[in-house]
């Protein structure tokens, strides 16, 4: 029993149902599930606004299913979506609510937290960043010698750099090509050297996004920024027209020397993670105007009312946390891989890196006691053609089971024209190839046939049974980037109510920070730290008497 009066999750009859289940469907695999049931590629399908996803290609059944759903309504998974949606504070740990869906709420709603309407200020500040983005797009924000701004650069890190710079790169074909956007995240001075280096600082925008304002990389990064700005322009008043803040900290913004009018708020009901949406996404507005940004809201829009209507049967998001479930918890799954088959989704999997592993890496659950059961997995993977030249022998041939999410679009984005536009049926032969490929396998039957040596056979031999979701749209639009990011966001409450952990929380990330802070002096100035391990001890040396300290 857990101290809050849940039966312990692996303690439950409906885990052990699915667990008996497993058993008796070993055995069974992809090609005897098609053979069952003619009806499968066409049926086990969904279409949630423009998303079509077919799960056909999974190791369940009808039964697998039911069974799943009965997990889920044993741990409640859409009393926490309820509360959620409710402004209830579902963070546990830090007493917060969780309200991203609030950050796309439509103007006339209603949500609350402590009994106070939130969404005019969510449309306030939307109408603050749009005025904005207009003036800095139509060239009436000037820098401080009168000059246009024509390169935006967002500094911030995790939530406050992933969502904006993937998107950037989703959208860069929706995006003004005459302005340069850029993104810092990283302390190593090397990524705002290079993000600098061509750029005319008289023309240069900086967007500080940083909700708490105190992340040590992103202030370090802002600081350099300004000296950089300041040293060219000859001026400290420069900053007022070439630094913005996006932040929850106003206090903190001020002391930076930002103007607070130049301030874009949003809340401390929104994870960094799931933040993009919010005045995070500033520097992605820039670019690509308040209208595109709108439709992508509208997009999360429509996943969010999916998720909170949807039957159990229908609703994506839980269909696929409950697939995610049935891999990472019953067949031993580790990892989970993600593969865009378009070159404008390639920070996408980094991005969901931090939504779900952030999310869900902990190992302790929501009543404080130890989890006796895995929770999130390693989310990993590249844009699929070029993975397919790299990594996909292990997934088709290696000894672990990878199930992955196949992302691809029928038309090309609306750029492309020519050839360029013509290869896209090639790109996407591949997409349907592989997933067919990991599904089916090879026999070795398959393989005498062709003639191969015997010696050769149980190399060229595909065991199949690796199990794929597609997902597939018709284009890649700021709408159907909302749809994918709001559908992935679900997915990891689903999973997070299963474990029962608290998925809005951060702690794991919070040690790293403090021993940083507690290791430079030993760095730069050879102090000794109190508590040091012998190995960092040693490494520290070394590395004062490689840089000739
Ligand atoms: O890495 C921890 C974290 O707190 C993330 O959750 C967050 O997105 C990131 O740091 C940046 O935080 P902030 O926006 O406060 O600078």
């Amino acid at each position: 029993m857990n101290a809050d009066g849940r039966t312990r999750l692996n303690q439950t009859p409906e885990w052990t149902a699915l667990e008996k289940h497993r058993e008796e469907l070993a055995g069974t695999g992809l090609r005897d599930l098609f053979a069952a049931e003619p009806g499968r590629g066409s049926g086990y399908t969904l279409q949630v606004g423009d998303l079509h996803i077919d799960y056909s290609k999974h190791l369940v059944t009808d039964e697998t299913l039911r069974l799943l759903r009965e997990l889920a309504a044993a741990t409640d998974v859409f009393g926490l979506r309820d509360a959620m949606f409710r402004g209830e504070k579902i963070n546990v740990t830090e007493n917060r609510a969780v309200l991203h869906t609030a950050l796309r709420a439509a103007p006339g709603a209603v949500v609350e937290v402590d009994g106070e309407n939130v969404v005019p200020a969510v449309h306030a500040v939307l109408d603050k960043m749009a005025g904005f983005a207009e003036r800095v797009r139509s060239g009436e924000w000037t820098g401080h010698t009168g000059r246009r701004i024509r390169n935006v650069v967002n500094i911030g890190i995790g939530g406050s750099d992933l969502g904006p710079a993937m998107a950037y790169e989703v959208l860069r074909s929706f995006t003004d090509r005459d302005l340069t956007v850029r993104f810092v995240s990283n302390v190593d001075g090397a990524d705002l050297h290079e993000a600098t280096r061509d750029l005319d600082p008289a023309e240069t925008l900086f967007i500080v996004a940083s909700k708490t304002f105190t992340t040590i990389e992103t202030i370090t990064n802002a600081t350099s920024a300004r000296s950089w700005l300041v040293d060219a322009l000859g001026d400290e008043a420069a900053v007022a027209k070439h630094f913005v803040a996006l932040s929850t900290n106003a206090e903190k913004v001020s002391d930076f020397g930002i103007d607070t009018a130049n301030m874009f708020e949003f809340w401390d009901w929104v994870g960094g993670r799931y933040s993009y949406d919010s005045a995070i996404g500033l520097s992605l507005m820039i670019a690509i105007g308040p209208d595109r940004f709108r439709e992508m809201l509208d997009g999360f829009r429509l996943v969010d009312d999916h998720f909170r209507t949807a039957p159990a049967e229908a609703n994506a998001p839980l269909l696929l946390g409950l697939l995610g479930i049935w891999y990472d918890n019953f067949h031993d799954a580790q990892s989970h891989a993600v593969l865009p088959y378009s070159h404008y989704l390639s920070k996408f999997t980094a991005y969901l890196q931090q939504l779900d592993m952030e999310s869900n890496g902990k190992y302790v659950a929501r009543d404080g006691k130890r989890v006796e059961w895995q929770t999130g997995p390693v989310v990993w993977g590249t844009p699929g053609t070029n993975g397919q030249h790299a990594y996909y022998q292990l997934i088709h041939q290696g000894t672990k089971l990878i199930p992955a999410d196949f992302i691809g679009f029928a038309e090309p984005v609306a750029e492309l024209s020519g050839e360029l536009k013509a290869q896209h049926d090639l790109l996407m032969a591949n997409f349907f190839a592989q997933t067919q490929a990991l599904a089916f396998g090879k026999t070795a039957e398959e393989v005498r046939a062709e003639g191969v040596p015997e010696e050769l056979v149980p190399h060229k031999t595909f065991p199949g049974d690796r199990p794929t979701t597609t997902i597939l749209a018709r284009e890649l639009t700021p709408s159907v980037l909302g749809q994918l990011v709001a559908l992935y966001e679900h997915k990891v409450l689903v999973q997070g109510a299963v474990w029962n952990i608290d998925s809005f929380d951060q702690w794991g990330v919070e040690l790293g920070k403090v021993l940083a802070k507690r290791v430079e002096p030993a760095l730069t100035e050879g102090k000794e730290v109190p508590g040091l391990d012998t190995s960092t001890q040693a490494l520290v040396a070394k590395y004062r008497e490689l840089r000739g300290r």
